[in-house]
This record gives structure tokens, C-alpha cells and sequence, in this order.
């Protein structure tokens, strides 16, 4: 039977057909009104440009004068720790400096006139080739450094060489060109001026038990060469010519050519396990002049 023939059934149809559309247009009209708040709260919480996941930056905000300006934003440079190493604590240029760096392309200022302050004979009881003097402060670490591998390991250390003058060193220099020609000379003997040895804080060390001289790889492989490759730097030296390191430093592996450099430099080159001046203070390497 239709509707229309029953006037009481049209009459509750059309009452449930008015409740269903209520329900849809009350959910509709609520629905709306949630996305509507959810928009208000975004738009006024985050700025247009505002990436999603912003970055934890410490920023400091500058006044403008312009009011309707939008504020401008530095980034702040992080701080550095107090503990970072400083290395422009020392001059790398003066040859007085114990971090001065010497090498093919650094010569010592004025070098022909140039001796150093406070070179002192080292004391009775460390051996001396030469007799050559050493600055004050790399002769004491010498004292303690031959101490130390005497009571340590048994080892009887010696100065083979020490603080040379320019006129030894081109003494020297012009001895190997000799023997060995021009470019021998120079992958084993800096220049006069051009040497470490004259600012009286490099060291030539041998012992007395290898039988190794200062040319070639014996004494890097003699216990005292490595018992001295590993602890110099506890003392404060550096092997300043390193095995693989002549693309750097210009000359060829010298394991008995140690440097004075004091003991806070030479902790964290060995610490970081930088093993050239060149590379740690990001100077030229130098392999020619
Ligand atoms: N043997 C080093 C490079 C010097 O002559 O100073
Ligand atoms: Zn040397």
C-alpha cells in the first residue's frame, strides 16, 4: 500500500525524513565549525615562512624602527669550549716562537745574522756528539726525556746533533751536495737559513746501542727510534720528518730529527694525530723551495 493511501504512515515517513536530514546538517555544520577553529589556531601560531621542523638555532632578535617591519634574525656562532686547543696561542713566524714553523718555504727571517736567546750547554750526563748547545727550555726537556727512556726502557740516549749556526748548516749542506748532488742534498739537508736546527730547538737523538747513524730507516726501526717515536711527544717533541710525510715537509723519513715544541702542542698533535706543523697550523705543504 502507498503512502498516499494512508495518511498516518505519510505523516511518520515524513517525520523520520525531517530527523535524517537534521542529523546530516548538524554534522555537517559541526564538522565545519571544528575546521574552522583548527584553521584559526594554526594561521595565528605559525608564521607563513615557518618550516615545519625548525632547526634548534640560538637566534638574537634585532629591534628595527620600522614597526611594521618584520623582525631581523642573526644566527649566533656556537661558542667556542674554553678547553679548545688555541692555535694562535704562539707565533708560527718568529723564530723565537717554540711553535715557530721552519721548512723549505719558511726561512728563518734575516737568517745569516740570526742566533737564538738562552742557548745553553746541556748538562754533564747527556751525551753530545758535537757538544752542540740547545735553547734553555728544549735542553731541559731533553734532561727529562733521556731520563725517561733510560728508566723506562733501558735506553742510553745521545744528541747527535743540536743547534747549528748558517755557517754550519751551509757547512753541512754543502757537504751532502758533494756526496749526494744538488737534489740529494735537498731531500736529506735544509738549506743554510732554511734549518730547524739553527733556531736551537730541533735535536738529532741516536743511543748508544743500535749502532744506527743518521741517514736511512735504521733507527725507525731500532727499539730507542720507536720507543722515541711513541713517547717524544710526552716531553714535547715531534718527529718533524715523518715516513710518509715528504709530499709535505720536502724531505725524506729522518726517525732521528726530533723538534721541540712544548708539551701542549705536541699532546694535541698526538692526539688528533696530525703529524706535521704544515698540516696542523693548515700551512703550504713544502716540498721544494
Ligand atoms: N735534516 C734537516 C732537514 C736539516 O738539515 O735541518
Ligand atoms: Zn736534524
Amino acid at each position: 500500500m502507498s503512502e498516499s493511501r494512508d495518511p498516518r504512515r505519510s505523516a511518520r515517513a515524513a517525520r523520520r525524513r525531517r530527523a535524517i536530514v537534521g542529523v546530516v546538517l548538524g554534522s555537517a555544520l559541526a564538522v565545519m565549525a571544528a575546521w574552522a577553529i583548527v584553521a584559526v589556531v594554526v594561521a595565528t601560531t605559525m608564521p607563513d615562512s615557518a618550516p615545519s621542523n625548525p632547526p634548534p638555532t640560538l637566534v638574537t632578535i634585532t629591534p628595527t624602527d620600522a614597526p611594521s617591519a618584520a623582525p631581523s634574525v642573526t644566527p649566533v656562532a656556537p661558542t667556542p669550549s674554553p678547553a679548545a686547543f688555541n692555535k694562535a696561542a704562539h707565533s708560527t713566524t718568529d723564530p723565537t716562537s717554540i711553535w715557530v714553523v721552519v721548512d723549505k718555504i719558511r726561512p728563518i727571517p734575516d737568517a745569516e745574522n740570526y742566533v737564538p736567546p738562552d742557548l745553553v750547554s746541556t748538562p754533564d750526563g747527556i751525551p753530545n756528539s758535537h757538544g752542540h748547545p740547545l735553547r734553555q727550555a728544549t735542553s731541559d726537556a731533553i734532561v727529562e726525556l733521556f731520563a725517561a727512556a733510560k728508566a723506562d726502557a733501558g735506553f742510553q740516549l745521545v744528541i747527535a746533533s743540536g743547534y747549528r749556526t748558517y755557517a754550519g748548516q751551509q757547512f753541512a749542506y754543502n757537504g751532502y751536495v758533494s756526496s749526494l748532488g744538488q737534489a740529494g742534498a735537498d731531500a736529506t739537508s735544509a738549506r743554510p737559513g732554511f734549518s730547524e736546527h739553527q733556531t736551537g730547538m730541533a735535536v738529532d737523538i741516536l743511543d748508544t746501542a743500535s749502532g744506527c747513524g743518521v741517514e736511512g730507516a735504521c733507527f725507525g726501526n731500532a727499539p730507542a727510534g720507536q720507543w722515541l717515536a711513541a713517547n717524544a711527544w710526552r716531553y714535547g717533541f715531534i718527529l718533524r720528518y715523518p715516513e710518509d710525510k715528504t709530499p709535505v715537509t720536502g724531505y725524506e723519513y729522518e726517525p732521528w730529527h726530533f723538534r721541540y715544541v712544548g708539551t701542549e702542542l705536541a699532546a694535541e698533535m698526538h692526539r688528533t694525530g696530525v703529524t706535521t706543523l704544515e698540516e696542523f697550523f693548515g700551512l703550504p705543504a713544502a716540498p721544494t723551495y
